[in-house]
């Protein structure tokens, strides 16, 4: 059995069973391993973590005369969860500055952990775990606005923009499935490093241009077992690595690496899958167009077989069914682009008007609350851009 014991209790050869406190904080990998290190001891500490659970049946116990100074003591209660949006929440352009400022810091830290694993080196946890908390302070914040800017990506950052899309892509699907805390890290942590194998795979197969040839499909087929096995060494929680493991596995048993099918792929993977996919299809590739937003899940709704329907339709839920960034067609027979999630309903987000499809001609930019009473346009459904000749629709956003 799990009791709690004050972080400056802990002796080499107790078995950490949980930390206390936010996870936002953590600064490990996984949080159930047994202590064998001091300097293990001193981070925990150093995160400022003031309890601990610890399994006595796997792990040394507390002695005696600590367990009598503790009784003594009276060990602080900690509140469950901190209150970590200590700034107020801005406006939609505010929250999206900020998502953007720390994309541009953060990329260059998910870029270090996978140069590390290029190079055989340690993951270093202490900076990649808490890069988990601040993605999930702005998902808590303004889920839309680190979205949108985390879909935005170059063809050199893809791979690292990618990994901070999927993060706060489970985060948010996590919260819409009521995770606890504790499952919701390993979300955050598993979308992170979903595709880290890819450190391991050769670049000119990653970056090429067109289509692969099938040798080179069977080597990138290979990164989640590169990236389980990185992950493992590292000693990283079974749902991250499994995460790893088995986001390219499909529902109906036609994935990789191990062709599972149904529910015998987890439900963190099977999240994974849906996640990794959104980002995927909507970020552009030097082989292909980003495809618009809610355009992405009308078409990802009809695959057959690929996703967990019943999963997808809480994706869904999660990023709303016209995402910030897509482009609509109004009931005034208008184009129009969505700046900003409608409060109470996925159907009435504000648009910015831009185009009359009768006149086929740009009009004067207009912004439309769908969701104000005295409003009556509603939304048709959402359009390609490419067949509107639109090259990008960002700067009615951004
Ligand atoms: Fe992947």
């Amino acid at each position: 059995m799990a009791i709690k014991i004050s972080s400056s209790e802990l002796r080499i050869g107790m078995y950490m069973h949980k930390l206390g406190g936010s996870w936002l904080k953590h600064p490990f990998l996984r949080s159930s391993f047994l202590l064998e290190d001091n300097n293990d001891i001193k981070r925990i500490i150093k995160a400022g973590i003031k309890e601990v659970w610890i399994d006595e049946s796997k792990g040394l116990s507390r002695e005696l005369k600590q367990i009598e100074e503790t009784q003594e003591a009276d060990l602080i209660e900690e509140p469950p969860v901190e209150i970590i949006n200590e700034e107020a929440v801005g406006s939609m352009e505010e929250e999206i500055d900020r998502a953007r400022k720390f994309c541009n810091a953060a990329k260059e830290q998910v870029k270090e952990m996978f140069d590390e694993v290029r190079l055989g080196k340690a993951i270093d946890s202490e900076v990649t775990i808490p890069l988990v908390g601040e993605i999930e302070m702005l998902v808590q914040r303004n889920a839309s606005a680190i979205l949108s800017v985390a879909r935005l990506k170059t063809h050199d950052d893809y791979t690292y923009m990618h990994s901070i899309a999927v993060c706060a892509l489970m985060l948010s699907l996590a919260h819409q499935l009521d995770f606890d805390e504790e499952q919701t890290q390993l979300a955050g942590v598993g979308g992170l490093m979903h595709d880290l194998g890819k450190a391991l795979m050769p670049t000119e197969i990653l970056s090429k241009p067109g289509k692969l040839t099938d040798a080179e499909f069977v080597t990138v087929r290979r990164h989640p077992q590169a990236g389980a096995t990185v992950l493992q060494e590292n000693g990283a929680a079974p749902e991250v690595i499994d995460i790893a493991l088995h986001h390219h596995e499909k529902v109906n048993g036609s994935g990789y690496p191990d062709g599972l099918a149904g529910d015998d792929i987890s439900l963190l993977a099977r999240m994974g899958a849906i996640c990794d996919v959104y980002d995927a299809v909507t970020s552009e590739r030097p082989y292909k167009k980003a495809w618009d937003p809610s355009y992405a899940i009308q078409a990802m709704a009809k695959w057959e077989g690929h996703f967990d329907k019943k999963l997808f339709a809480v994706f869904v839920k999660s990023i709303g069914i016209y995402p910030v960034g897509s482009l609509v067609r109004l009931s005034t027979k208008r184009l129009a682009v969505v700046v900003e999630p409608g409060a109470d309903s996925l159907l009435k987000p504000k648009v910015k008007v831009f185009f009359s499809i009768s006149a086929k001609a740009a009009i004067e930019v207009q912004i439309i609350d769908l969701a104000s009473p005295s409003c009556k346009v509603t939304i048709e459904g959402p359009e390609n851009p490419e067949k509107w000749g639109f090259k990008s629709l960002e700067h009615f956003w951004l």
